[in-house]
């Protein structure tokens, strides 16, 4: 009950700030409560949103490829697994995925995954981890003589900013070692038509999972936003080389939390997620001081990248 009530207390500081800020601000991950992750694999099935659909065939086209880069003897190990949907396509194909280590910080769906995974592949180790992995962590120590690999697959990369991706490769490259790799799937930059249109899908699916944002919060924390007086609209934005995904207020009202109350005029907005795009060129510098970018996958038009990193010393 007291941790509850911290961590309740918590959320609410990590809010008020975010709406204190100009523009506001509200945080991305409190998109996935259940019916938020609903709502995403809808967006993933959408015909506008091509990044689930062209990694998947980028994946399924090239995994003796991958396979061959990866070696034998592979610890797999991903962050952020949520259902690990996607990782079936490499365990069902690579028998040289020896462990596999799905971390996340929601234990309890963690452990339920997991559960089911050791049923449909009994002849892999699955050893979850319950941890946020943007901070270091330890892994379990054992396959010690396998080769650690990184999948992070769906461009999460690009929700992060550019500190936040620094310290995810910090981390990362402690974790594999010399000997490890990471496969990583990666946004690119392309028309701006294709971009917006990925976001604002026809259906209004995108618009409802940004909307649920403000739901989720208002049952967590006790907020009062309401979801009819915000319009969504995602937009390219060239100089930070990112979708921004914005609530813009149809009309000035208020809005409690806690004991703050704060004013939204009408035509302003409240940021809740960004998603960069790279170019192979921006990212392989990025990665730079950690990882050699060793190889690129990708789909016939460009749109998507999957990539595999190997260590620089
Ligand atoms: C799951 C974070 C990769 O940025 O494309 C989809 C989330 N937001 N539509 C993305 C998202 C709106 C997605 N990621």
């Amino acid at each position: 009950m007291e941790e509850t009530l911290t961590k309740t207390n918590t959320i609410i500081e990590e809010i008020v700030t975010g709406m204190k800020s100009t523009p506001k601000q509200l945080p991305s991950k409190y998109f996935y409560d259940e019916k938020g992750s609903q709502l995403f694999d809808e967006i993933t099935r959408l015909e506008e949103y091509y990044p689930t659909r062209t990694e998947r065939k980028i994946l399924e086209s090239n995994l003796e490829d991958m396979a061959d880069k990866l070696g034998a003897n592979v610890e797999l190990i991903e962050p952020g697994s949520g259902s690990s949907e996607k990782t079936r396509i490499l365990l069902d194909r690579m028998d040289s995925i020896k462990c596999y280590v799905p971390i996340d910080i929601s234990g309890d769906y963690l452990f339920k995954v997991a559960d089911q995974l050791r049923e449909e592949y009994p002849n892999i180790d699955i050893e979850p981890l319950a941890t946020d992995y943007t901070r270091p962590f330890e892994l379990p120590d054992t396959h010690p003589d396998a080769r650690r690999i990184v999948f992070f697959p769906g461009s999460t990369i690009g929700n992060f900013k550019l500190n936040t991706v620094q310290r995810f490769f910090s981390v990362i490259a402690d974790i594999v070692g010399k000997k490890g790799g990471v496969l990583i799937g990666v946004d690119l930059k392309k028309d701006i038509e294709i971009l917006e249109a990925a976001y604002n899908d026809s259906k209004g699916i995108t618009a409802a999972f940004n909307k649920n944002l403000l739901i989720h919060l208002n049952r967590k924390i006790g907020a009062d936003f309401n979801p009819d007086l915000f319009e969504h609209k995602a937009l390219w934005v060239e100089e930070r080389g990112r979708i921004e995904m914005r609530l813009y207020a149809k009309t000035t009202h208020q809005v409690k939390i806690d004991d703050h109350t704060f004013t939204v005029e009408k035509g302003e907005y409240i940021h809740t997620e960004n998603s960069h795009k790279y170019t192979l060129e921006e990212f392989s510098g990025i990665v730079s001081p950690w990882f050699d970018v060793q190889q690129v996958w990708t789909d016939t038009n460009k749109l998507f990248s999957v990539q595999y990193l190997v260590p620089r010393i």
